[in-house]
């Protein structure tokens, strides 16, 4: 089944210096299969988060349309979850109180919610800290808060707008792990965006290359190595500084510095 769905999506911003129309991306054409984890890459401003912004239906499409579960997306809808480099918890909730939110609003009982809640941070490594302020852990806690809290919902489809880019190397890898784990387990499908090119192979079923603004996916690259559910295994696998140094010659990684001298 395809979950995901972007169906000849283009959308504009008007400049404001010109106040002329121009497109961010165009000609988007992408499925996503139910389960399946995706990756995007691209130069920065080509449009990811646009096109992760109309996913989510907080952006419209200026052209053509975006599908969830075979329904078009006018608005946000409760099968996706957004999660984004910021963590966003609110200041003056405990940890537990900001991951069960959601389901706070969805009017479930307390005691449900408190065991939910309690379930996801330990498996997000949190247990201990349930009823700890956002301002007592570190950015990697933070984010790991941040991910059970996403999860906390269910959501089949998690769009997912860098991440991790904020977290220092170890701490990244620990949480892909965690991710990872979760996203297979659980069958998640899963749109995700970084500049980590082994982030994304270690983590993906399947990568897409963007180009320059106005983005369009330039290239697909199916990632058929094993350990999808353990990205530490997989990064040590031969095959990966191949797949890295293919992605850098499509980002033109190197070739603009070169140039320079
Ligand atoms: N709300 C907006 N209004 C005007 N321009 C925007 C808006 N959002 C994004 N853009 C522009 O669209 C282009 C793509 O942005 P974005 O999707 O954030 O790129 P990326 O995430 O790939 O870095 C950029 O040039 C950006 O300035
Ligand atoms: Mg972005």
């Amino acid at each position: 089944m395809i979950e995901i769905e972007f169906r000849n999506v283009g959308k504009s911003f008007v400049d404001r210096q010109t106040s002329q129309a121009r497109a961010a991306v165009t000609n988007i054409n992408l499925s996503i299969r139910s389960g399946e984890v995706v990756s995007i890459i691209g130069p920065s401003g080509c449009g990811k988060s646009t096109l992760l912004n109309m996913g989510a239906g907080l952006y419209l499409p200026t052209h053509g349309e975006v599908l969830v579960g075979g329904e078009r997306v006018t608005k946000p809808v409760r099968k996706v979850a957004f999660m984004l480099q910021k963590d966003l918890l609110m200041p003056w909730r405990n940890i537990r109180a900001n991951v069960s939110l959601g389901l706070e609003i969805d009017g479930v009982n307390a005691a449900e919610r408190k065991r939910v809640a309690d379930e996801l941070l330990a498996k997000c490594h949190l247990k201990g800290f349930e009823e700890h302020y956002p301002y007592q852990l570190s950015g990697g806690m933070r984010q790991r808060a941040a991910l059970a809290r996403t999860l906390a919902v269910d959501p089949q489809v998690l769009l997912m707008d860098e991440p991790f880019s904020a977290l220092d190397a170890q701490t990244k890898m620990v949480l892909q792990q965690d991710l990872a784990k979760m996203l297979y387990e659980k069958k998640k499908t899963a749109l995700f965006i970084t500049h980590d090119l082994v982030e994304a192979i270690a983590l993906s079923d399947r990568l897409l290359v963007m180009s320059e603004r106005p983005g369009t996916i330039i290239e697909e690259i199916e990632v058929n190595l094993p350990f999808r559910d353990n990205p530490l295994e997989r990064r040590k696998l031969p095959e990966i500084g191949p797949l890295q140094g293919r992605l850098m010659e499509l980002l033109k990684v190197g070739k603009e510095t070169a140039e320079l001298h």
